[in-house]
């Protein structure tokens, strides 16, 4: 009976992929500006086509939309921001939960936590999470260096209109705010100023989503409508502070925030500005730079980040990791047990395989920087860096609890870890002739690729279908039934 579960799983998402190539064809033209080489690939577990959902003088931001694999899970879509120096991406909550990567430069995000306004620096490195729903800000305040994000857009919790819906708070005649939905009298009502003053609240703006501040340390216009009153986060404070257990269960708990606070601010009309205070216990950020390779060998090291490292992760169900290969070096035929992983290129050239539960080749695809790549919870699959240089590449799995890639190949992999009498009768080879083949790669993980020019190990992609082991066949369909 379970058996005949997953295979309905398996069969379904079957179907999906079958399906993927037409949903590409339809969505093909919305992209704009894509390089024509790619529009011509028809790689599956490439997420090639990317659109520009907000676009104005100060900065970018596009997103790579993730397929929907029925009955597994929502897709992720991965944004990229680009903002210019002292710009504002203005107050918004999403109706995705994000998590934010920095790639270069320095940011100022503003958020709500538990009614309480925290602002965070961010640098090169460093990730953090919003929440869905979670009202927040993101300034670049440098002077002269862009600021490059990479977030991934979690739509579990999405209203499942577009890849995500911003909701701003700050805006006027462009963006055009939430609260200008409101019936003017009402909304005067609320504010408690006379409908003029309403108006040059509500209508000023038209630089876009994303704008040009004057001074990025000083609150700007719209910056002030999340500020606080200092006396209330001195009290917040004095309460965490007394309360340091409890605060650490508090994490986990789901942040809210409420109209009332915001509302309360603009009313306000706070000028002054609370001083950054470290002393606010909301979530840290965490900076993958800044960590011990979980693994490391001559030819490269990985990094990857669950709940158990930064609490946040908990809540949004997503796992983060980083992956640094040498020239010339692979990522061990592997996969992953119960997740799916979306990957970014962030430097380097190299290439994809990805394999079909069926055992033929599902993708062979060369790669380079900016490439944004998936590859399905069960399907094995592997990354090559080119002999040019090393590849760096980091991404988001499904899953926050530790996901442990399970190594088809490779010292260390399940072919060693199982039991070799039952490999070997499953391979119809002797056993001490396959343990001699198992036992020839010493490294595991990450593996050198060291090989003469065209690639002797590599296949002929036409004929790749036939070539791919019989084992990797018979893995693949052992996993789905020994995974739940
Ligand atoms: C509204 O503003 C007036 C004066 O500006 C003040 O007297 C009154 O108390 C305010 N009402 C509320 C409900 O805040
Ligand atoms: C990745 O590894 C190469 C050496 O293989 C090194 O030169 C490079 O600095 C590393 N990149 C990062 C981001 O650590
Ligand atoms: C393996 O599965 C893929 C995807 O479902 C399919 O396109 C291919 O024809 C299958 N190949 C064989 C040999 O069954
Ligand atoms: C296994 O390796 C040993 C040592 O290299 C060799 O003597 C032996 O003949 C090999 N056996 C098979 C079946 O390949």
């Amino acid at each position: 009976m379970a058996i005949m579960k997953r295979e309905a799983t398996l069969l379904l998402l079957l179907l999906v992929l079958f399906s993927v190539p037409t949903v590409m064809g339809h969505t093909g033209g919305g992209g704009g500006g894509e390089d024509e080489r790619r529009e011509e690939r028809r790689e599956i577990f490439l997420l090639q086509h990317s659109k520009q959902v907000v676009k104005t003088e100060a900065g970018e931001m596009r997103v790579v939309r993730g397929f929907r694999i029925k009955g597994v899970e929502n897709p992720m879509h991965i944004g990229f921001i680009t903002m210019e120096p002292k710009t504002l991406f203005v107050p918004q909550y999403i109706d995705s939960g994000l998590i934010f990567f920095v790639r270069r430069g320095n940011a100022k995000i503003g958020s709500v936590y538990k009614d309480e306004l925290v602002e965070r620096e961010l640098k090169h490195g460093d990730i953090y999470r919003i929440p869905a729903g979670s009202a927040f800000y993101m300034v670049n305040v440098h002077d002269r260096q862009n600021l490059e994000i990479i977030c991934s857009i979690d739509s579990t919790e999405s209203i499942g209109r577009g890849p995500f819906q911003s909701f701003f708070i700050g805006g006027g005649s462009y963006p055009a705010s939430v609260l200008s939905g409101f019936d003017p009298r009402t909304l005067a009502t609320a504010f408690n100023v006379s409908s003029s003053e309403l108006k040059e609240l509500m209508t000023r703006q038209q630089g876009g989503p994303i704008i040009y501040v004057q001074d990025t340390q000083d609150t700007s216009r719209w910056a002030s409508i999340m500020k606080l009153k200092q006396q209330e986060r001195l009290e917040q404070q004095k309460r965490m502070g007394e309360d340091d257990d409890a605060d650490q269960e508090e994490q986990v708990e789901e942040e809210t925030w409420t109209w009332r606070k915001l509302l309360t601010s603009v009313l306000g009309m706070e000028k002054k500005v609370a001083t950054p205070n470290k002393a606010v216990r909301s979530p840290d950020s965490y900076n993958l730079y800044d960590r011990q390779p979980d693994f490391k060998n001559d030819y490269g090291w990985s990094i990857a980040l669950d709940e158990d490292d930064y609490t946040p992760l908990s809540n949004s169900g997503i796992g983060v990791y980083l992956v640094n290969l040498s020239a010339g070096s692979m990522m061990a035929p592997h996969v992953n047990p119960t997740a799916t992983e979306y990957g970014v290129v962030l430097s380097g050239t190299g290439s994809i395989e990805v394999v079909f539960p069926n055992g033929t080749s599902a993708m062979n695809a060369d790669v380079s920087e900016g490439d944004v790549f998936w590859v399905p919870r069960y399907f094995p699959f592997c990354q090559i860096a080119s002999k040019m240089g090393p590849m760096e590449f980091f991404g988001f799995t499904t899953s926050a609890r530790k996901n442990r890639p399970q190594f088809l190949v490779g010292a260390s992999s399940i072919l060693q870890t199982m039991s070799s009498s039952e490999l070997a009768a499953a391979f119809d080879v002797s056993e001490e002739r396959f343990r001699n083949l198992t036992n020839a790669q010493r490294e595991s993980v990450i593996l050198p690729y060291k090989s003469p020019s065209p690639p002797k190990t590599r296949k002929p992609k036409e004929s790749s279908a036939k070539r791919v082991p019989s084992y990797i066949k018979s893995f693949a369909s052992d996993m789905i039934m020994g995974f739940d």
